[in-house]
């Protein structure tokens, strides 16, 4: 289960997982608590799934390239912007969830995150 959400005002449900400084250091960083990434694509942010949805490698050890997420097991490669799977594999796309830059913090809202598929 990830961290407690915040529950006031407009940040209701979102909570800092990781400094913006290190996200662009690591390019990839795993959410504490949750099997969930952020991820530093093209000077922006996103949130993902870390298991990857063709045969659950863990994309933590993944590559990121030109709006790519790269799978170290078989490299196929998911579409940062919608999660699709490189043409040909029988896949359902990488779960994406929402992810902001909050002053000099990552955050993710977990109201959309419901562990296991
Ligand atoms: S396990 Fe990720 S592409 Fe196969």
């Amino acid at each position: 289960m990830c961290a407690r959400p915040i529950s006031v005002g407009d940040d209701a449900g979102w909570i800092a997982v990781c400094d913006l400084d290190r996200l662009k250091a690591e390019t990839i960083v795993r959410v504490p608590g949750c099997d969930l990434l952020v991820i530093w694509n093209e000077g922006d942010v996103v949130a993902c799934e870390r298991a990857c949805p063709h045969e659950q490698a863990d994309l933590a050890l993944g590559q990121v390239s030109t709006g790519r997420l790269y799978c170290p097991r078989h490299a196929a490669s998911f579409d940062l912007r919608d999660g699709a799977i490189t043409a040909g594999w029988p896949s359902p796309p990488l779960r994406l969830y929402p992810a902001r830059i909050m002053g000099e913090k990552i955050s993710i809202e977990l109201q959309e995150w419901q562990p296991g598929r």
